[in-house]
């Protein structure tokens, strides 16, 4: 704001108090800080820094960036604790920049990549017209439906999955914690991305089978443990497929992790296939975020509206997700959080039938 804007606001301009002003242009200019992070995840600054501080011009010379420029992004990234400057142009690890290496266990490497994709550029923009509409943007400027883009975009494909694959190894084991296996024998993972949640699964409960099931050009990508010769693969089959239309019969477990926060439509498809294709007293789990109680507000919410610019969706409610098991005619059992994560595991059965 300069003087001029100052009196044409009536001269109220110093009743604001400089922290709320400064906290709104934060907040305006928030997508460099989305744009400071690509730059950093595509250039692989975090893996070429190594564990001991180091010049920004040694840094520049390992990754194949100018050095004044390198510089320039570093102090912006160290504005937001990620990566420290210990000495003038020198620059270190913070416990935040970790993540963005490749090699951490915890590596949130691709989800930066996926968050920040070329197409979220295009379709941000478009959230207001979305509000009055409440039809995804992405359709309209890509002429396809999400998934049926990333078939056509390999690269945005791979970003995609590898992004789910990092999500997935941070919360199996916690998801695997609280799923009750007693009296099952076969477990589906619908939508189960490369097959990580089924692989921590069958190494846990070495008395049960499991199922991938996900679009062909995402099973292609398989981990290769439950893939034919791998060490699970014994007791996995892995499957192609399209949930809406049907799921692999007779499991007595089908387990959606963070796949129903598409369309309505789509959910009530592939819950009503769950319904049709498995067997009465089979059990059914969803893993998501729930807009209520949610750790994470300013992400599942920001989350929220991104699974509407994309696919048309949404993060649930309990109350809308009990709705729609419901209208699939699923029987809701309860909801429980999935501790240490944001994730809740909502519980359903197939009734008995003529119930
Ligand atoms: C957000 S990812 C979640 C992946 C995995 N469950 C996880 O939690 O890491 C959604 C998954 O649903 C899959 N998917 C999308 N449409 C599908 C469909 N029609 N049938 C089966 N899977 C589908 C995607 O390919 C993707 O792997």
């Amino acid at each position: 704001m300069n003087d001029n804007d100052d009196r044409a606001a009536g001269g109220k301009a110093d009743v604001v108090p400089a922290a709320t002003a400064s906290r709104m242009r934060e907040l305006g200019i928030s997508l460099a800080f989305a744009a400071q992070m690509r730059a950093a995840a595509r250039l692989g600054i975090a893996d070429a820094l190594g564990d001991q501080p180091r010049p920004a011009a040694e840094l520049a010379a390992a990754i194949d960036a100018d050095p004044d420029t390198l510089d320039r992004l570093l102090r912006a990234l160290t504005s937001h604790g990620v990566f420290v400057e210990t000495a003038p142009g020198h620059y270190a690890h913070t416990d935040l920049s970790q993540l963005l290496r490749e090699d951490h266990p915890a590596s949130l490497k691709y989800l930066m990549l996926w968050f920040t994709a070329p197409w979220t550029w295009q379709v941000w923009p478009r959230l207001d017209e979305a509000v009055r509409t409440g039809k995804p943007a992405f359709t309209e400027i890509y002429g396809a439906d999400f998934f049926a883009y990333l078939r056509s975009d390999p690269e945005s494909a791979e970003v995609f999955n590898r992004a789910m694959t990092e999500a997935s190894r941070i919360s199996s084991d916690r998801v695997v914690d609280v799923l009750d296996v007693t009296d099952v024998r076969t477990v589906v993972d619908v939508g189960g991305g490369q097959g990580h949640l089924v692989a921590t699964l069958l190494r846990r409960y070495p008395q049960v089978r499991a199922v991938l099931y996900d679009l062909a050009t995402v099973v292609a990508g398989a981990l290769a443990e439950i893939r034919e010769g791998g060490e699970l693969a014994d007791r996995c089959q892995v499957v192609a497929g399209d949930c809406r239309v049907d799921v692999p019969a007779g499991a007595d477990l089908y387990l959606f992790k963070n796949v129903l926060e598409w369309d309505d439509e789509s959910t009530l498809a592939a819950l009503r296939a769950v319904r049709r294709c498995g067997q009465p007293g089979g059990r059914v789990v969803l893993v998501q975020n729930l807009v209520e109680d949610t750790p994470e507000l300013t992400v599942t919410t920001a989350m929220d509206l991104f699974m509407l610019l994309n696919v048309g969706g949404k993060k649930h409610t309990r109350r809308g997700l009990a709705r729609l098991l419901e209208a699939a005619g699923l029987r809701p059992d309860g909801v429980e959080p999935v501790p240490g994560t944001t994730l809740r595991a909502v519980t359903a059965h197939i009734p008995a039938v003529g119930a």
